[in-house]
């Protein structure tokens, strides 16, 4: 199994929804010991701003280049389509997404490449394979009383889908703003989720011999 694990807070591998994303991978890898993790770390501006080319190409009928971020994009696609697994860690900033996934996205969502766009709409191109979201946020966006607007799990659904990637599963880590011995428990909840859920995956599949995540 290749798993693919884009890290995008730029506090590294300090980050809380880098720690809760390495759950997930511990999972996957007791799946599978030999699973490959190719770490892309993005989190600390590494991806540039999409160029003026590939705007262009975006909004006309060809690629009118293959070098600058129309080069990048295709390194980044290579990435995500050799992946058996994606696996996302990011916080919420400003209720969304951080602008460094946003700019991994600008890359990764190609119209002739990715998409294309039909008469029934955008249709993605990519084989569907599961995603995990790692979330962390300082404050709760959902449960019973969020105390604030989630535009980060519809979105990042929404526009993975339009590519092929329908099977989006989140966990979360709500209220890193906490003090210590809350946020312990906040960590220990989030990580009993992630073990709930992959424990359920193989009970319902092992029917069939074999875990597809
Ligand atoms: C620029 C910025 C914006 C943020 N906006 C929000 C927000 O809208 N809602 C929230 O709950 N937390 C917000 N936070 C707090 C982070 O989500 C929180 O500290 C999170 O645990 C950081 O995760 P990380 O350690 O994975 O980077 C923000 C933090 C930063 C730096």
């Amino acid at each position: 199994m290749k798993v693919l694990h884009v890290s995008c807070s730029p506090r590294r591998q300090a980050a809380e929804s880098y720690r809760l994303a390495q759950q997930i991978i511990d999972q996957l890898r007791q799946t599978d010991p030999g699973a490959i993790v190719i770490d892309r770390m993005i989190g600390h501006g590494i991806i540039l701003p999409i160029d003026e080319d590939y705007a262009v190409s975006q909004g006309s009928s060809k690629d009118v280049s293959r070098l600058g971020s129309m080069a990048k994009s295709e390194q980044l696609i290579l990435e995500l389509e050799n992946a058996d697994v994606v696996v996302i860690s990011t916080p919420m900033h400003n209720l969304t997404l951080p602008a460094t996934l946003k700019l991994w996205i600008d890359h990764i969502v190609r119209t002739r490449r990715t998409f294309n766009i039909t008469n029934v709409g955008k249709v993605g191109t990519l084989h569907n394979r599961p995603v995990y979201v790692a979330i962390s946020s300082g404050g709760r966006f959902s449960g019973e009383h969020p105390q604030q607007p989630d535009f980060l799990t519809p979105y990042l659904k929404a526009i993975l889908g339009m590519i092929g990637l329908h099977k989006v599963t989140t966990f979360s880590v709500q209220g890193t703003g906490s003090h210590s011995d809350a946020l312990a428990s906040l960590r220990r909840n989030a990580d009993q989720t992630v073990r709930d859920y992959f424990a359920s995956l193989h009970r319902d599949q092992s029917h069939v011999g074999s875990v597809a995540y």
